[in-house]
């Protein structure tokens, strides 16, 4: 038995992933967290600090910098320094800061995409290019010609997702390298949304930071990071943005002011804790999710009228529902107990996006149901 397996009931805690069908039989399958409890080190860590009992400001300390830096080489090999470090209480608040401070008309994005992408720039009164991701040997990815074809002189932002949510997809070396060699024939600052980098599932695949492939993609990217997704500690609100150039960081704390506030305390503790003792809890998540990913591969295998593609990461499959002609997907699986996210949040209402972060018996009860859910039709 995997500690994955653990039941937490969620129900006795207000929340979005299970609060929104309390009193209702559904299991939900929608919002980006998992049903897993935070690794032991970290509850530990946070039971040391509330003891503590004094709660004033607290800045990120150098010891909790330095265990970014530090997970960011031993994972990425990516060497960064911690001066290019800017904390950010969520990637959504990166997402916009980045869309007020690089000052353009047009921004450039794929889509579906998860719909802050389309909604910061919006934001900022901005204009949004949308790229739709191509289906290629089963596997979602950009069609570069088009994408550079789409750029307009007033473009100078390229929001990018990777891996991607909703596609799953892991961009290759080759891939990346192409669409850094767009952003600098263009002149394009590149907003990397790399939030799902450490649930890669597929052990072929590897996750490189763009900004990691050389200097000159270095100097106009802001890569957008966080534990949330990975120790499923989103409610603690930490993340960061990594900016190696200089003035585009200046730009982009100068846009932050105080808009946001700092990260809270309990998440400086919780991050240091995720970055320094708890590889091993992620090697076991990853193995954990690979084989849900394998239950949900098999099961739509198994269903004629449903279509996923390979995907290398995150705990999201983007699951084409088009050929059961249903007028509203969302609302017809809810209808039988299975609380998905509907496409058109992401752009395509064809699809449905099914959370597979949960434990083997709610993820095989959740199947159960959409089959039913299909065999009714
Ligand atoms: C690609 C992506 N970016 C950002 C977020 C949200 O980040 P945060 O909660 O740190 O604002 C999500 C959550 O689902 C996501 O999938």
């Amino acid at each position: 038995m995997s500690i994955f397996d653990e039941i937490v009931d969620r129900t006795v805690v207000a929340g979005e992933k299970w609060g929104r069908y309390q009193s209702q039989d559904v299991i939900p399958m929608w919002v980006a967290d998992t049903d897993f409890k935070a690794p032991k080190a970290i509850i530990n860590a946070l039971h040391v600090r509330v003891e503590h009992g004094v709660f004033g400001y607290t800045g990120v300390d150098k010891k909790t910098n330095q265990a970014v830096v530090d997970f960011i080489q031993r994972h990425y090999n990516w060497q960064i320094k911690s001066e290019w470090i800017v904390w950010l209480p969520g990637v959504v608040s990166g997402m916009n800061i980045t869309c007020k401070a690089i000052k353009c008309q047009d921004v450039i994005t794929t889509t579906p995409i998860y719909p802050h992408f389309i909604k910061a720039p919006q934001h900022a009164n901005q204009n949004v290019i949308q790229v739709p991701i191509i289906e290629k040997l089963n596997r979602w990815t950009i069609d570069f010609d088009e994408f550079e074809k789409a750029i307009t002189p007033t473009c100078k932002l390229f929001m990018f997702c990777n891996p991607h949510n909703p596609g799953g997809t892991v961009f290759t070396k080759d891939e990346l390298e192409k669409l850094s060699q767009i952003c600098i024939k263009y002149d394009l600052v590149i907003c990397s949304d790399e939030i799902h980098a450490d649930l890669i599932l597929n052990k072929e695949a590897k996750h490189i930071p763009i900004a990691s492939l050389n200097d000159k993609i270095a100097k106009r990217s802001i890569t957008l990071l966080a534990p949330s997704k990975t120790f499923n500690i989103a409610g603690l609100q930490s993340s960061y943005a990594v900016i190696p150039d200089v003035n585009l960081r200046k730009n982009f704390r100068r846009t932050l002011g105080n808009l946001t506030s700092q990260i809270n305390l309990l998440a400086i503790s919780a991050t240091h804790t995720a970055y320094t003792l708890c590889d091993d809890w992620l090697y076991e998540l990853r193995y954990y999710l690979k084989e849900n990913l394998n239950l949900v591969q098999e099961f739509v295998l198994n269903e004629p009228k449903l279509k996923l593609l390979n995907q290398d990461a995150t705990y999201l499959a983007w699951i084409d529902v088009s050929a059961l002609n249903l007028k509203n997907p969302y609302e017809y699986f809810l209808s039988y107990g299975v609380g998905l996210s509907g496409g058109d949040g992401f752009g395509d209402k064809k699809f449905v996006r099914l959370n597979f972060g949960t434990t083997k018996m709610l993820l095989k009860e959740g199947l159960k149901r959409f089959k039913i859910a299909i065999d009714s039709l």
